[in-house]
């Protein structure tokens, strides 16, 4: 946990931009994986953490808004609890290191919520039995979450402290660790599952844990694949896109593409390149006042004049952009805020997330899936990661649809079926003039990744 001033001052920003009521915020329960009793592994809810930091199951935080006072529900474990889950940090503990002066038993929740007729806020809810709770709590109404406690979440979670960015980069620095172990760990005839649980086990091994199940494969195509049944083979390109979380569970997330025998191809370097100059444009637009939307379209018309150049796009650039065309190889978006979740608030929406109140999330294939589209500030955290992408189901479809073929030379494409995918994905901050990338350096470049395998196999 950080110390308790910090999240009494969270707590108390939080009810400066709430206007009157209660706001409830469940903890997460144990979800049970095939029978009651033998659950996955625990994660506590992030907005729970930002306000209270408290890693422990069935808890509950009510916050008056009008007083500023926070009371705190729970209960110490029974003696057959102990039994069989040990001892666990009384509740009278937890509440003083959260800074938290009243703390009730959980049984007395519900009739705290509806003693003096407040207006209860809560947040939208992601888990199932966190939705009949708090339906139930509530006396079972047709309840709809808070708009109002939404924005003030997200106003305030956007905006990361020193201590959220040492977080951050205390994950990037595990995570840098397993990208380059997974470098030199890959070679022809390896599965892919053994990197992957060599990826799993290295966090583990440390006490930390993933902030997302790893996408590890020669079909990097497949944008969020998590199967790892192949054996790699020369010539092949693998995608690693992992990230760790930190003690205090915030998130990295990191992508790096490279040859199985440690070796690109010419024209895996030209794709790369082209990757690689779709990033360092973006990165010139991460600045505060800087649109994010335009970061993504500047991406996707450095993807359309390279692709160009290969003979796999035609016709104006500019046109191109605009009418989608490059989604064809660019389907999603430049990134996500980063925080406590990787993809940090989605819970909340991701169009509040993301979008500035003036700006409406496109419907055009590719564009659409931008998560990330606002004006940037300083202290955001953000991902930056274009990728280059040949997939043959979508190509047959477009293709069979005659769909923008004046901007793409479909017949050039037949020779790229098996090319797979390109992912770089870096994680910055937004300073007062520019951006920083966080963490420690991890091999970007043609020249440094393949120094780096040769480096691990000398
Ligand atoms: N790791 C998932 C993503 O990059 O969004
Ligand atoms: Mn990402
Ligand atoms: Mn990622």
């Amino acid at each position: 946990m950080f110390s308790a001033t910090i999240y009494k001052s969270r707590r108390k920003t939080l009810c400066e931009n709430v206007n009157g009521g209660l706001i409830l915020l469940p903890g997460n329960n144990p979800v049970p994986m095939n029978y009651p009793s033998n659950w996955l592994r625990f994660r506590q809810d992030s907005n729970f953490l930002y306000y209270c930091g408290l890693d422990f199951a069935h808890l509950n935080l009510v916050i008056d808004s009008d007083s500023g006072e926070s009371t705190f529900f729970g209960d110490d474990l029974c003696a057959n609890e102990i039994v069989w889950e040990g001892e666990r940090t009384l509740i009278s503990e937890m509440a003083e290191s959260a800074g938290i002066d009243n703390y009730q038993s959980s049984d007395s929740l519900q009739s705290f919520i509806h003693s003096n007729g407040k207006k209860v806020h809560f947040l939208p809810r992601y888990r199932a039995d966190q939705k009949l709770f708090v339906d139930e709590l509530l006396n079972g109404k047709n309840n709809s979450s808070s708009k109002e406690l939404i924005k003030a979440v997200i106003k305030q979670r956007s905006i990361k402290s020193a201590e959220e960015i040492e977080e951050i980069e205390s994950a990037l620095a595990i995570t840098a660790e397993f990208h380059k172990a997974a470098m030199g760990a890959t070679s022809p005839g390896v599965k892919e599952q053994t990197i992957v649980g060599q990826i799993e086990g290295h966090a583990l091994s440390q006490g930390r844990r993933l902030a997302y199940p790893v996408i590890f494969s020669v079909r990097g195509e497949i944008l969020h694949m998590n199967k790892y049944n192949n054996v790699m083979a020369a010539g092949q390109l693998v995608l690693n896109d992992s990230g760790a979380e930190s003690p205090r569970h915030y998130a990295s997330d990191i992508t790096r593409t490279f040859p199985v025998n440690g070796k690109f191809t010419d024209l895996q370097k030209k794709i790369y390149n082209i990757v690689y100059e779709m990033q360092a444009a973006a990165f010139t637009f991460c600045a505060p006042g800087k649109s994010y939307k335009e970061a993504h379209l500047k991406a996707a018309s450095i993807a359309v004049e390279g692709l160009k150049k290969l003979g796999i796009m035609k016709g104006d650039g500019d046109a191109a952009v605009e009418a989608g065309a490059h989604a064809l190889f660019f389907p999603h978006g430049l990134g996500h805020m980063l925080g406590l979740d990787v993809h940090d608030m989605e819970s909340l929406g991701e169009d509040l997330v993301g979008y500035d109140e003036d700006e409406d999330r496109s419907d055009q294939f590719g564009l659409a899936y931008l998560r990330l589209a606002k004006t940037l500030e300083p202290g955001f955290v953000l991902t930056v990661e274009p990728g280059i992408y040949f997939i043959p189901h979508l190509i047959d479809q477009w293709q069979s649809q005659g769909k923008l073929e004046e901007f793409i030379n479909y017949d050039a494409l037949e020779s790229y079926r098996d090319f797979g995918g390109i992912r770089i994905e870096d994680n910055i901050l937004i300073t007062e003039d520019g951006y920083r990338i966080l963490g420690p350096h991890i091999p970007r470049t043609i020249e440094e990744i393949e120094a780096a395998i040769a480096e691990k196999n000398a």
